[in-house]
């Protein structure tokens, strides 16, 4: 069901020292940084041949990624995300089979203007993981 790797999100306390780290040590391509309020972030994208590296930083007051960085506060991978063909399919199937759709179950507009959801951690081996439309 699950098709490409779309992203890895990897929340990061400094994001001018993180985007620096790929760009100049680790030779990546990287965006600029692009506030998302509607989703509490920062983001600097770094584009690979194969996927993309999101580096998240909180924005706001409720910043959904800053209890995180309070747990881990040099950073971390917070979620991954897979594309998959029709979201509505992909939620009812993994509903069926016992897995717990995060927020309202609804797909909301996620940082790449397309549909996304989110699926809780204790039921994929730790990873929140993010399904995105393709
Ligand atoms: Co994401």
């Amino acid at each position: 069901m699950i098709g490409p790797l779309n992203h890895v999100a990897i929340a990061v306390p400094d994001l001018a020292a993180a985007a620096r780290l790929y760009r100049e040590t680790l030779g990546a391509t990287v965006s600029e940084p692009v506030a998302q309020p509607a989703h509490g972030v920062t983001v600097a994208f770094v584009t690979l041949p194969n996927t993309k590296i999101e580096l998240l930083h909180p924005l706001g007051e409720s910043s959904p990624i800053a209890a995180f960085l309070e747990k881990n506060p040099s950073g971390g991978i917070h979620h991954l995300c897979y594309e998959v063909d029709d979201i509505l399919a992909a939620r009812d199937r993994l509903r069926a089979q016992g897995a717990r759709v995060l927020g309202d179950g609804e797909p909301k507009i996620g940082a790449h203007g397309k549909p996304v959801l989110f699926l809780h951690p204790k039921d994929f081996c730790g990873t929140l993981v993010e399904l995105e439309q393709r």
